[in-house]
């Protein structure tokens, strides 16, 4: 009886192989920071959309009840089962999934919100992990968007990832809740997902002429050596693209595939599946 081997990653994904059959598993990821307003939704977007783009399987998970990421790609919210329904185990992952031109999404609403008080049980922290994995072989990459807490929900995210990425706006008041995110996430690590990794942290609303913006970044990378991570090479600049789709509800890629900031998520993903070590900035 032959084991399971993994053998590595190849593209960032894992690839899992048992009696001469392979399987791919999606690498998870959690774009996460409790501050608001950072670029976790549009992060999530931009980088969904670009790995698309690229000709991998990307399923998003909206786990925030603001429903911010499901607005923005136009996914039904109130007759469709969502997140919720998911996580309470009335569906299936794979029943909730929707097909949208940037990607598939298992979608949210507000009724999100009463996961923290509806589910009391020792494990709940397990909830989403659990409730995903069903999804893992039919996707190669998932993306999870977190809301701007160190919620329940945020912790169900650490706990289904591989690693998380942390959007993060070049500015004083991002790089104090920095140390608030690390402890949680160390936290998370110790007593329920041991190999979670940070994968880095993506400074968004970037403008490398700015003298502030190149101290904080200076600071932004001590601070991720201390985190044993690393500041993405790719940064995000400021545009208006982004937050006009999310608007009119049109795929980042169609609205303006040459603004900066569908190029920055482009780089930025040849970034993630390489995992650094080959990518074009
Ligand atoms: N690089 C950018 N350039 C211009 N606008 C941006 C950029 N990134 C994000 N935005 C805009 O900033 C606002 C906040 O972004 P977003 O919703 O992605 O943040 P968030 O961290 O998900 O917020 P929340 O904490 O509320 O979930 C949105 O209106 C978005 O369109
Ligand atoms: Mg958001």
């Amino acid at each position: 009886m032959t084991n399971y081997i993994a053998y590595g990653t190849i593209s960032g994904i894992i690839k899992i192989e048992t009696q001469n059959v392979v399987f791919v598993m999606a690498k998870v990821f959690a774009i996460t920071n409790q501050k608001g307003g950072v670029g976790k939704t549009s992060t999530t977007e931009g980088l969904g959309a670009c790995l698309k783009a690229k000709g991998f399987r990307v399923l998003c998970i909206d786990l925030d009840p603001q429903g911010n990421l499901s607005f923005s790609v136009d996914a039904e919210t109130d007759d469709f089962p969502t997140i919720y329904d998911v996580m309470r185990g009335s569906t299936k992952p794979l029943h909730a999934v929707q097909r949208t031109p940037s990607f598939d999404i298992i979608g949210a609403n507000i009724l999100l919100s009463a996961i923290e008080l509806e589910f009391t049980q020792h494990d709940r922290e397990f909830i989403l992990k659990n409730a995903i994995d069903a999804a893992r072989s039919r996707y190669d990459y998932i993306l999870i968007d977190t809301p701007p807490a160190l919620s329940i929900l945020t912790v169900n995210a650490f706990v289904a990832a591989d690693a998380i990425i942390i959007p993060m706006l070049a500015d004083i008041f991002s790089l104090q809740g920095i140390a608030e995110l690390y402890e949680t996430i160390e936290r998370v690590k110790e007593r329920y997902n041991p190999s979670l990794k940070i994968e880095g942290i993506l400074l968004n609303k970037y403008s490398s002429r700015s003298v502030l913006t190149r101290e904080i970044l200076a600071t932004a990378e001590l601070v991720a050596v201390q985190m044993n991570t690393k500041i993405f090479k790719k940064k995000i600049r400021t545009a208006c693209a982004i937050a006009e789709a999310q608007a009119k509800q049109v795929p980042l890629l169609e609205y303006s595939k040459r603004s900066n900031i569908a190029k920055d998520y482009m780089i930025f993903a040849d970034e993630i599946i390489t995992g650094g070590e080959e990518d074009g900035e």
